[in-house]
């Protein structure tokens, strides 16, 4: 009989996502799978609404999911194991492609005996493997055209870096990345001044420092603060995080506000703080057509997660991207005897960033080198690259 397999996406949206779904399904149609789409994540699957991909023309270069999205926490609804274990059978599901971050695919730790490819996806880089000592060269799906995305808004080709440098600002600007700070130091390929990221508290007097120094040199200067970065004492530098989504994290609101208004007040004894601003995308991040490498890794877990099935998969396994000797290529990682995706969440590397210079390493740049293109030649100043070209 043929088998009938549920594709859904959860979570914050990302520009690939469309890319992942349409070659599931041509993989699907050419291999005699029936895919069907589960709307809006699992809360769809709860629901049992489903989408006809068959009666959908689905454009692969065009952002945000088809299928909608949600964030559900499964573990906090009484009795969604059995809902979902009747909602599978009922639709006669032999299993699913989940498209998610940590949280969409925690969920599926619920259902060890149902067949799933997990594949990981989010803006916030942060599901991977992370083996202490080892440097792996694993993304997820949304990340490299977020992450070219934060390089040119602060950049002098495309960027912030003209205007901080016609008016003489100092600008904070605010990257998503929840607790982790991968899509911060992926500015640094835009080069920022300053970078400051979750995984390292704020060392506010050495910022002071530095900010003065490169201001008093370059008249401008450009920092990237990550929304989940805190304070040295351990206090979010977002000035609001009381709201928290379905999974208890928190929605963070305003950290480059409330940095900038801090240094607007502390820098005002050395110089005219006024043009002192504060820059939050928010979305911007997440909107937009994938760029090449996402959408070419896309397709190719797409199309590897149906062969998984075909390949006769009988548990959860997770399908992400990784560094192999000829490019970047789908790895299956098997997840016998995990209890859940803890062991694949991972943060900045110590080595990738130096907290003494709010600045991304060799190593670190080097890591992002083969996911982020460079967007200004210059190391730092647009002033120096300006008045060159004068
Ligand atoms: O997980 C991706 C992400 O973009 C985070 O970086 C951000 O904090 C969060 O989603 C915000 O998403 P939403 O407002 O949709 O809950």
């Amino acid at each position: 009989m043929k088998r009938r397999i549920g594709i859904l996406t959860g979570g914050g949206d990302v520009p690939p996502l469309n890319a992942v779904i349409g070659s599931a399904y041509r993989q699907a149609e050419s291999v005699g799978v029936d895919l069907v789409g589960i709307a809006r994540g699992w809360q769809g699957l709860f629901e049992m609404d489903l989408v006809d991909l068959s009666r959908l023309s689905i454009d692969l270069s065009i952002g945000g999911t088809v299928l909608k999205s949600s964030r559900v926490n499964l573990n906090k609804v009484d009795g969604s194991r059995e809902q979902i274990q009747r909602a599978l059978s009922r639709l006669g599901l032999d299993g699913l492609i989940v498209v998610g971050g940590e949280d969409t695919l925690s969920n599926a730790f619920l259902f060890r005996d149902v067949p799933q490819v997990l594949i990981s996806k989010t803006i916030d880089n942060d599901v991977g493997i992370n083996e202490p000592g080892e440097i792996v060269n694993y993304f997820t799906l949304g990340y490299p055209t977020a992450a070219q995305k934060i390089s040119s808004l602060v950049s002098l080709k495309e960027g912030l870096r003209t205007t901080a440098y016609s008016h003489e600002r100092i600008m904070v600007v605010e990257s998503m990345g929840m607790h982790a700070g991968w899509l911060a130091l992926a500015s640094s390929m835009g080069h920022p001044d300053f970078i400051i990221i979750p995984e390292f508290p704020l060392n506010y007097d050495l910022l002071m420092e530095k900010v003065v120094e490169r201001y008093r040199k370059e008249r401008s200067v450009l920092i990237v603060v990550s929304e989940g970065a805190r304070w040295e004492n351990g206090e979010y530098i977002s000035a609001d995080e009381s709201e928290k989504d379905n999974f208890g994290h928190p929605r963070f609101k305003g950290g480059a506000e409330s940095l900038a208004k801090r240094l607007k007040t502390d820098l005002k004894t050395h110089f005219d703080t006024r043009n002192v601003n504060a820059v939050n995308p928010s979305y911007i991040y997440r909107a937009g057509k994938p760029n090449q490498l996402d959408y070419n890794s896309a397709i190719l877990l797409g199309k590897e997660g149906v062969d998984l099935f075909s390949n006769g998969i009988s548990e959860p396994v997770l399908l992400t991207i990784s560094d192999g000797k000829d490019g970047f290529k789908a790895e299956t990682i098997d997840l016998r005897g995990q209890t859940g995706i803890d062991k694949f969440h991972r943060f900045v590397d110590s080595r990738y960033y130096d907290p003494a210079e709010f600045q991304i390493t060799p190593e670190g740049k080097s890591y992002l080198s083969k996911i982020v293109s460079e967007v200004d030649e210059v190391e730092y100043g647009a002033k120096r690259e300006i008045t060159r070209r004068v």
